[in-house]
């Protein structure tokens, strides 16, 4: 992994940029990175993997808290069945091959998402490789995956209907704070900031709740593409933006 030192000395110069305590990625335009080249769609997503590990150690050296990716969506079970046991697959063998360093780097791993429609080996996976990393301190890692919003929203009201119905909640209960404790994401912070590539400009059902107040920046480049450059122009922007939160000043953050 090559972090450039040309610009990590910039970086130094530049006192006031904003480092999102909790940084949310949509890593969109593999297929069309791969078909752009002549290449299959699965290369792109080989290329994606390499893209995020490097983007994991950018975290790691600029000081990100939280780094949110959107690995699939309950929704891309739409696409041909090739290709998501591709995806399924490139998990599996992120999860074997960088294990080792994850741990090295103090990075704990939290995979957010619906379990159920994955195989039990699949399922063991995430698990283990959550409680292998547990007791680390440094960035968090969080993979949503197999993960929509509206469907965490409805499974937090499921949750907290039944308690409703059991008679150990009161309807009145349920404010704001219980809804989001009962999300995939309880006690993680908001996102401040969420990055999409490949210049569509939509959410595609990710984090919804938890983006209410999050800063959006869209990049042109496929995700392969995304480097420390771009990575570094995205928090200059990010930087610039004032967040005002329904008041009339910037807040500093
Ligand atoms: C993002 O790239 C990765 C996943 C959704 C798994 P895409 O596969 O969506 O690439 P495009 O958008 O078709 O180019
Ligand atoms: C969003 O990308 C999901 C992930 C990046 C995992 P999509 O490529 O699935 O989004 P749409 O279908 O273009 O909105
Ligand atoms: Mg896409």
């Amino acid at each position: 992994m090559s972090i450039d030192p040309a610009i990590n000395a910039d970086f130094a110069q530049r006192p006031r940029l904003r480092i999102p305590a909790h940084l949310g990625v949509i890593m969109d335009g593999n297929g069309r990175w791969a078909q752009a080249r002549g290449k299959r769609r699965t290369e792109g997503h080989i290329e994606g993997v390499k893209a995020l590990r490097n983007l994991v150690e950018l975290c790691i050296t600029y000081g990100v808290g939280h780094l949110t990716v959107f690995s699939f969506s309950s929704e891309n079970w739409a696409r041909p069945k090739d290709e998501i046991s591709f995806i399924f697959n490139l998990l599996r063998r992120f999860v074997a091959s960088d294990l080792q360093r994850l741990i090295r780097n103090n990075v704990r791993v939290r995979i957010i998402g619906t379990r159920e429609g994955l195989e039990p080996s699949l399922v063991r996976l995430i698990d283990d490789v959550e409680a292998k990393t547990q007791a680390n301190t440094g960035l968090v890692l969080v993979v949503a995956f197999n993960y929509g919003g509206k469907a965490e929203i409805a499974e937090a009201a499921r949750k907290l209907a039944r308690e409703v119905a059991a008679g150990r909640l009161s309807p009145d209960a349920i404010t704001e704070e219980r809804l989001a404790g009962a999300l995939y994401t309880a006690g993680l912070p908001d996102p401040d900031l969420i990055i999409r590539t490949s210049g569509e400009q939509r959410i595609s059902n990710f984090l919804l709740w938890q983006a209410a107040y999050a800063e959006f920046v869209f990049v042109e480049e496929n995700w392969p593409d995304f480097n420390e450059a771009s990575f570094v122009r995205v928090l200059e922007t990010f930087s610039r933006r004032d967040r005002r939160f329904g008041g009339i000043e910037a807040v500093q953050s």
